[in-house]
């Protein structure tokens, strides 16, 4: 008999080592390694053996697909995310913190896919009535709608080749399991073997299908990383618990851009798409108060106007605090050493807590101008018009650089009210201006704050 090979895993990001390490050299966490032992290759294998439904290589002409074919989920925000709705075929796999809301999504899409076909959600984590309870809340019933709860894989795959639904949900991935491998549900073998399996039924038979799967911190239950590279799409839930707002984020995408998002609010009966985020992110603004800014941020293809908040206070003791929300805590403190060094603010010394209101975070160089700027507002006690928004990326000479998309940022402000806008010269070759807002053109940071502060 061939003896069984163990190896070790991380659950984190999927690297194997052959013996037991403390730390992942892969991605650096530390504990995440744990032992498995390797499927054994199913039977009859030999060598040159070629899977019975083998096909010939076909010519690309004579494929046929069209966009038509893909179904819509009936949530714009969700088709926005997906590139334009859901592929047949294809495997979808929706991350995202336990409780942000994923399954209520896919419950809520299931329900308006039922409307197109039948649709099988298998949930693995609650019971059917669970799930009913929660449809009934959110007012979703469907006859086409098919639940399922099970944690076996072999039955689901059963299941559906009996039902053929025109999609599949699996809710979760870190809760069901193959029997053919010994290791618990969750583990990475699992999750990877019953992923694989998920992925030979969806292309084999058409089935779009959406994986559910957990992030984790800790790393006792395999993350969906180790899945990013199998599936189609990924797509991530995000949002602060302490906020409504939840964003939908695609991280890789087969057949649509990437960086979309699709913006929702989880209200009593579910999530609620959100058409224009920007004036959701305002209506608390503000007004006339220093250290508050707006800056068009570019989620993908989607403008977005967000309030950047700073506060600048005497530090109380040696070392001042530099706390960041929402924005990336280095490029805050490349920022305050270029108010230091070039535009000669005393900030050193001083205790910074920077944040992004409706807890969005932002990634994009082009906000550098707006976080800049609310520094020096707080710091300086001067308030920033409340019709002005800026953007702009700053170099570490202090000077201003270009950035994408500058069209879109200002007619999206444009759109919303704002009159006056200060953005990049480099930004404004080739710009019209559209109608109601005056567009500053400016080359250093020392430039934006005398437009910003020297005029009344
Ligand atoms: P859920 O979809 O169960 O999260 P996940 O599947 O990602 O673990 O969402 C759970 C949270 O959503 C829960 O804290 C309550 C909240 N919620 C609402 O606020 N309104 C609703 O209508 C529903 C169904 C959930
Ligand atoms: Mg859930």
């Amino acid at each position: 008999m061939a003896r069984t090979k163990t190896f070790y895993t991380c659950s984190n990001c999927g690297h194997q080592s052959p013996k037991w390490l403390g730390k992942c050299p892969d991605c650096n966490q530390w504990n995440t390694l744990t032992e498995e032992t390797q499927a054994p290759a199913p039977k009859g294998r030999a060598a040159g053996w070629v899977p019975a439904n083998s096909q010939p290589p076909q010519k690309l002409s004579e494929v046929t697909a069209t966009e038509e074919d893909r179904l819509s989920c009936g949530i714009s925000e969700l088709n926005r995310a997906l590139g334009g709705g859901v592929v047949p075929g294809s495997l979808t796999l929706i991350g995202g913190d336990p409780g942000i809301g994923k399954s209520t999504l896919l419950l809520q899409a299931a329900h308006h896919l039922a409307a197109q076909g039948t649709i099988l959600y298998v949930t693995a984590e609650e019971s059917a009535r669970q799930v009913k309870l929660r449809a009934s809340r959110l007012g979703t019933s469907s006859d086409s709608l098919y639940l399922l709860a099970e944690t076996s894989l072999d039955t689901v795959l059963k299941q559906t080749r009996e039902l053929k639904p025109a999609a599949l949900v699996i809710d979760s991935i870190q809760t069901i399991f193959t029997s053919e491998l010994e290791s618990a549900p969750g583990s990475v073998s699992q999750v990877r073997e019953c992923a694989g399996k998920l992925m030979m039924l969806a292309k084999g038979e058409g089935v779009p299908t959406f994986i559910v799967g957990h992030v984790t911190k800790d790393g006792s239950i395999a993350g969906p990383r180790v899945l990013e590279h199998m599936v189609d799409t990924v797509l991530y839930f995000e949002g602060d618990p302490g906020h409504p707002y939840r964003i939908l984020r695609t991280v890789k995408n087969r057949f649509g851009s990437t960086n979309e998002i699709g913006v929702f609010e989880m209200q009593e009966n579910g999530l609620q798409e959100v058409e224009n985020p920007s004036e959701l992110f305002l209506a608390e603004r503000p007004v006339n108060t220093p250290g508050s800014v707006v800056v068009p941020s570019l989620e993908g293809s989607r403008p977005i106007l967000v309030e950047i908040q700073a506060l600048v206070s005497g530090a109380s003791f040696g070392t001042p605090r530099r706390t960041t929300m929402g924005i990336d805590h280095n490029r805050a403190s490349l920022l305050v050493a270029v108010l230091e060094k070039k535009v000669e603010l005393a900030l050193l010394s001083q205790d910074i807590f920077l944040n992004v209101a409706g807890g969005v975070r932002l990634d994009e160089p082009a906000v550098d101008l707006g976080i800049l700027a609310a520094l020096a507002s707080s710091h300086l006690n001067r308030p920033i018009s409340a019709r002005t928004v800026l953007f702009g990326e700053v170099g570490l000479t202090g000077e201003i650089r270009a950035v994408s998309q500058p069209e879109l940022r200002v007619r999206e402000a444009a759109r919303l009210g704002f009159d006056r806008c200060i953005l990049p010269q480099g930004s404004l070759k080739n710009l019209t201006s559209p109608q109601g807002i005056t567009l500053h053109g400016i080359k250093t940071a020392a430039e934006a704050l005398e437009l910003l502060f020297d005029t009344p």
